[in-house]
């Protein structure tokens, strides 16, 4: 699995292009909007936030919380509305963790209360809705378009944040079950970015200086969702972006399981749900005849 660069090549393929980005007020949905705008793309915005002064003349801004279905659902249509079509999604809005999921908080008659699982309600269920609404248009453009959901280091490895590991666990599951349901079935690309440490509003920038750690700038990951997004035959990738180096996870994560399996097959599992769904398919169609 070797590290690869990002050329400026690739942004001359978002010219003109329709971008709708949540979370693109601040942080990687900010750099991001900033490279798209650069780049001559017409961008979208929906964040709970308007974006900051520079940029918000540049954007169309809906003020959106990705929990809404009405608010996404209103924002994909006017933007549709405006711009005739769109091409491309990014589905970013995500929030740290809130609270200890290990703590133990008590009602007033001493019985433990339900955990606080915000973070699944913005980070996943939010993430659900802007990739279902991306579906649905998207396949209106003839042209086709892309998908780009941000999941995160947290998504592959042991990370002792609970809530937020499992919000990242679950969208690195969406993007791979979404895989064998869209292209080339439908032109719609799916692909997901996973970043390192990057400086944005999610962590206060004087944890790594105290901790002494790197951080890289949200700009370069910024990067990853361009290459995604412009590169016609990506389609079911993770990149991991890292100090400046980019890596393409899933596919060597994928063909390690299938060494482990030592089966003929990458996803015996997925074998057999294909023949499921294939004999579902013929089942209807025998039934409509
Ligand atoms: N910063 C990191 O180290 C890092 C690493 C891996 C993944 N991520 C992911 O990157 C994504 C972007 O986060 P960031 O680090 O740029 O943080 P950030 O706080 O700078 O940006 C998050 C943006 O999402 C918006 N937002 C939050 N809740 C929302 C909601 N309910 N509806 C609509 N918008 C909402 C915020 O207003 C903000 O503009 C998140 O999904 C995060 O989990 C971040």
């Amino acid at each position: 699995m070797e590290d690869f660069t990002i050329s400026d090549d690739n942004l001359d393929d978002l010219k003109n292009k329709v971008v709708i980005i949540t979370g693109g007020s601040s942080g990687i949905g900010l750099a991001t909007v900033k490279l798209f705008v650069e780049s001559g793309a017409k961008v979208v915005v929906g964040d709970v936030n308007p974006p900051p002064e520079p940029e918000k003349p540049k954007v169309t801004y809906f003020p959106v919380d990705v929990t809404s279905w009405d608010d996404q659902a209103a924002m994909f249509k006017k933007a549709e509305e405006l711009h005739g079509s769109i091409d491309h999604v990014f589905a970013n809005a995500g929030i740290s963790p809130k609270g200890s999921f290990m703590d133990d908080q008590l009602d007033e008659n001493g019985e433990l209360l339900a955990p606080n699982l915000r973070v699944m309600d913005v980070n996943l269920t939010g993430c659900m809705y802007t990739t279902k609404l991306g579906i649905y248009y998207l396949k209106k453009n003839d042209k086709g378009g892309s998908i780009v959901l941000t999941a995160s280091a947290s998504s592959f490895q042991r990370f002792s944040v609970i809530d937020y590991t499992t919000s990242k666990h679950a969208v690195l599951g969406l993007m791979r079950s979404l895989v064998g349901n869209l292209h080339p079935n439908l032109p719609i690309r799916i692909n997901a970015i996973s970043p390192s440490w990057t400086n944005t509003g999610i962590m206060p920038p004087y944890f790594f200086t105290l901790l002494g750690n790197k951080v890289q700038s949200p700009d370069i990951v910024a990067r990853s969702v361009v290459v995604l997004m412009a590169d016609k035959s990506r389609h079911g990738q993770l990149i991991y972006s890292a100090e400046g180096k980019f890596k393409e996870m899933d596919g060597s994560m994928l063909s390690h399981v299938k060494k482990m399996l030592g089966s003929e097959s990458s996803e015996p599992e997925e074998g057999v749900m294909q023949k499921i769904l294939a004999y579902g398919e013929a089942m209807k169609a025998k039934q409509t005849l």
